[in-house]
């Protein structure tokens, strides 16, 4: 059999290009060159050259973080391409990228979630209100993005307008949360059907930093990341639980990884991330490697989690059932 003709999409047009170039030239360094043949695009450019290549793809592997790529509008894109790929389909990813209708549909499946107010572009608000519910200090944060872009803590009513008019640059609405105080932590699940579920790993930015925010996720040994979690079996399990929950709450396939917050005996569901970060030292990795998944193990997993997932029309095409 010949190698697995694999299609490796990473940049994009979202704030995230970055942090996906960076992950992208790792995946590319460590997919198994004797099993895959790899061809990379970036989708800021390259979107008529995938078209063209589609018919000579076996399977994408997608690298995009935030809008135009993780939110599903790149997964329509190869479904209509007949292009298998890893993780979760159109509407997994839509709603992972929407942290207000996640919400929704968390609070429906019974995970707590902090308190939280949707502000519009343009809607008046009233301080005191926000005072009350949801509290200060608040979480001021995009409803859809991603690796803490525009997100800020606000301790003051003095303090909010800026942090709206920083969150507002990404969109038009804005989710307001309590600061939840307590332990950080993520839960990654890999499977189709039967999840496996990742150890938990525990956050714990450098003490000048206020939250998780961008430069504590991507400066190198700005924080530690303690994994398994120094927390009980009880809520390591809880945790787990809920990160599986997330995912099928959220309709994702493959993969995802839920950030959540724990306050005293209390786990709450932050978000769902479709697309996790894949350098070998991002979380999703780091969990994997220690349920004892090396990186090239994991990515050989996820195409094979794309390629099971893959449905046949009457005609006996290849397509992909958009979950
Ligand atoms: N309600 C909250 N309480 C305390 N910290 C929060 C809260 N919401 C978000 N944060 C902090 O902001 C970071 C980013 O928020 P998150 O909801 O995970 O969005 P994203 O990672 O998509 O930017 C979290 O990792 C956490 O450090
Ligand atoms: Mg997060």
């Amino acid at each position: 059999m010949g190698k697995l003709r694999v299609a490796l999409l990473s940049g994009g047009i979202s704030s995230e290009r970055e942090v996906s170039i960076r992950s992208g030239n790792q995946v590319y360094e460590a997919l198994d060159k004797a099993k895959y043949e790899v061809t990379r695009y970036d989708p800021a450019t390259d979107l008529e050259r995938l078209v063209a290549e589609a018919s000579c793809i076996d399977v994408a592997f997608v690298i995009l973080h935030g809008p135009y790529g993780e939110d599903g509008t790149v997964q329509g894109f190869l479904d209509l391409l007949h292009i298998p790929y890893q993780g979760s389909g159109v509407l997994g990813s839509a709603l992972g990228m929407d942290k207000w209708t996640s919400k929704r549909l968390y609070k429906e499946a019974g995970l707590p979630v902090p308190p939280f107010k949707v502000l519009m572009k343009g809607q008046s608000f009233d301080a005191e209100a926000l005072a009350v519910k949801p509290g200060f200090p608040l979480v001021v944060k995009p409803r859809y993005g991603g690796s803490s872009i525009g997100t800020s803590v606000v301790r003051t009513p003095e303090q909010l307008q800026k942090a709206l008019d920083c969150a507002f640059e990404y969109g038009p609405d804005v989710i307001l949360e309590a600061y939840v105080k307590g332990t950080e932590i993520t839960g990654g699940v890999i499977g189709n059907d039967d999840l496996e579920l990742l150890p938990i790993v525990e956050i714990i930015p450098e003490s000048n930093y206020t939250f998780f925010d961008y430069e504590a996720k991507y400066k190198q040994g700005a924080t530690c990341e303690i994994c398994p979690a120094r927390i009980s079996p009880v809520l390591s399990d809880r945790a787990q639980a809920y990160a599986a929950a997330a995912h099928q709450a959220l309709c994702c396939s493959g993969y995802s990884r839920t950030d959540m917050i724990i306050h005293d005996e209390t786990i709450y569901v932050l978000e769902t991330n479709t697309i996790p970060g894949m350098t070998p030292v991002s979380l999703f990795p780091s969990a994997a490697k220690t349920a004892g998944i090396s990186f090239s193990q994991l990515l050989d997993r996820l195409i094979g989690l794309a390629l099971e997932n893959r449905s046949y029309t009457s005609e006996g095409h290849k397509w992909r059932f958009s979950r």
